[in-house]
């Protein structure tokens, strides 16, 4: 394999409601962290695997993750940024494709994995998993008033992992200023092209109650 994975894991998790931590929070039995790493390391390409868990539970991460897949467990930061540039940190030389993957998207597809590593591969710097943005969207003032609606058509819905040549993914983080919710913004603020491929809707984020029912709805009904 070519590829380090990098799982930022170190949120709380608080739109699930009170509880541990999101990653650790169970999906059929399993912490959601397990899921996703488990299927991170059935990808053939995947090389290296570094999660960056709560400062807390680091020891915990790494004995549960010890009979799943061989993987570094690192101390998260305080935004999921801090957590990438801290995984990323880990990362041995070797694998020159990095990429990164929500552990709050349990249920993603080894395939999806393969297709970003791929586009990567391929020559490109960077490349995001989209889906169609499905509901219509408006734009709305802080009090609840509409000012105007979105061409969805030119919408996409944005998953993980996000792949990067290792290069770009370490200047980006580098040269950071402001906290972005994902790894291509920064990217996209160096100028760098990024390229789409077709998501998954198993790619989900695992964020609410109702997320978390649909999961394990999906895999009592489809384990794969
Ligand atoms: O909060 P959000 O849904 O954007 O979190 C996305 C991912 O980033 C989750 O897997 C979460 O555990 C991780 N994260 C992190 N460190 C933080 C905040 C979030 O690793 N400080």
């Amino acid at each position: 394999g070519d590829v380090a994975v990098l799982v930022p894991a170190a949120g709380a998790g608080v739109r699930l409601g009170p509880g541990a931590p999101k990653a650790l929070r169970l999906l059929a039995g399993e912490p959601l962290l397990v899921h996703a790493v488990r299927r991170i390391a059935t990808a053939p390409s995947v090389h290296t695997i570094v999660v960056a868990a709560p400062p807390a539970e680091v020891e915990a991460v790494r004995q549960l993750l010890a009979p799943i897949a061989e993987s570094t467990v690192v101390v998260g930061g305080s935004t999921r940024q801090a957590s990438v540039a801290a995984a990323l940190a880990a990362v041995p030389a070797g694998p020159e494709i990095v990429l990164v993957h929500d552990a709050a998207r349990a249920l993603i597809p080894p395939v999806l994995v393969e297709a970003v590593a791929a586009t990567i591969r391929a020559g490109h710097d960077a490349a995001i998993p989209v889906l169609p943005v499905i509901d219509t969207v408006k734009e709305v003032s802080a009090d609840g008033v509409v000012l105007g609606t979105v061409d969805r058509s030119a919408l996409r819905a944005v998953q993980t992992p996000q792949g990067f040549r290792r290069a770009v993914l370490a200047a980006a983080h580098a040269s950071a200023v402001d906290a972005l919710t994902d790894d291509a913004g920064l990217v996209e603020k160096q100028g760098v092209r990024v390229t789409c491929v077709p998501g998954s809707p198993y790619a989900m984020k695992i964020t609410q109650p109702f997320d978390l029912a649909l999961a394990e709805h999906l895999l009592a009904t489809q384990p794969e």
